[in-house]
Formats: structure tokens, sequence, C-alpha cells
């Protein structure tokens, strides 16, 4: 039986997941911020859309963050929202990166 090509093709997004993350999460060096916009469309974006206009998660974009201040949600991305599927990045980001990520979500700058 032919297979077809969306049955080949359904995992992608996943295999880029699995084979990007290792790399990532092992590299001692700071991201960049070209890499770090990157990361937040591609990972980030997976889940609240690429335009973050929401998909498993909530909108991101500045106006639907708007109640939420900077420090707010550099905490919700360090340690996540336990319960839900969004998951604590304190392992992978430094402080610094996170801070530098949230002052991008509110003024909508990574748009
Ligand atoms: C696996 C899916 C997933 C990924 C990946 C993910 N998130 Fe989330 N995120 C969620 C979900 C689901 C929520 C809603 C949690 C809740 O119910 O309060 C959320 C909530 C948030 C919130 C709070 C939004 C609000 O209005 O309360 C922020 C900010 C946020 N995420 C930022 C990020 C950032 C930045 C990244 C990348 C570093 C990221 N998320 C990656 C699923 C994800």
């Amino acid at each position: 039986m032919a297979r077809r090509v969306g049955d080949t093709f359904r995992y992608l997004p996943l295999l880029a997941v699995l084979t990007l993350w290792p790399a990532f999460a092992h590299s001692a060096e700071p991201k960049t911020e070209a890499e770090l916009r990157n990361f937040v469309v591609q990972d980030c974006g997976s889940c609240h859309g690429l335009t973050f206009k929401g998909g498993l998660g909530p909108p991101l974009r500045p106006a639907d963050i708007e109640p939420l201040s900077v420090e707010a949600i550099e905490a919700i991305i360090r340690e996540g929202v336990p319960g839900t599927a969004m998951p604590p990045w304190k392992a992978l980001l430094t402080d610094d990166e996170i801070a530098w990520i949230s002052k991008q979500l509110k003024s909508g700058a990574l748009l």
C-alpha cells in the first residue's frame, strides 16, 4: 500500500523540535538576538501562534497581555503555568534572555 505524502510529513514539526532541542539546550554560549528572536517565533509560536495570535496557548500580542507587567510575564516564562501546557523555561533561558523576551512581547517588536 502506498503511503500518502501527508503521513510522511505529519511528524515533521515534532522531528524538527526533537532535532533542534538538544543543540539549543546544551549550548553554553549566550544566544544572539537573532537566535532569540527565532526561538521565540518558532518555539513559543508553536503554541501561541507564529504571529502570537494564539493557538494551544493564548494570544501574546501587546493588547492581549496588557494586564500583565513585564515582571509578571518574566515569572510566567521562568516558571511556566503549573497544570497547563505552558512549560517552565528557566533551564533553557537565562534571566537576561527572559527579560529581553518579555520586553519584546510587551512592545510587539517581534510581530
Ligand atoms: C507547549 C505549548 C506552549 C509553549 C511552547 C509555550 N507556551 Fe506560553 N502558554 C501556553 C499555555 C497553554 C498558556 C496558558 C496557561 C494558562 O492557562 O494560564 C500559556 C501562557 C503564557 C503566557 C501568559 C499569557 C496570559 O495572557 O496569561 C505567556 C506570557 C506565555 N505563555 C509566554 C510564552 C513564551 C514567551 C514562550 C516561549 C519561551 C511560551 N509561552 C511557550 C502554552 C505554551
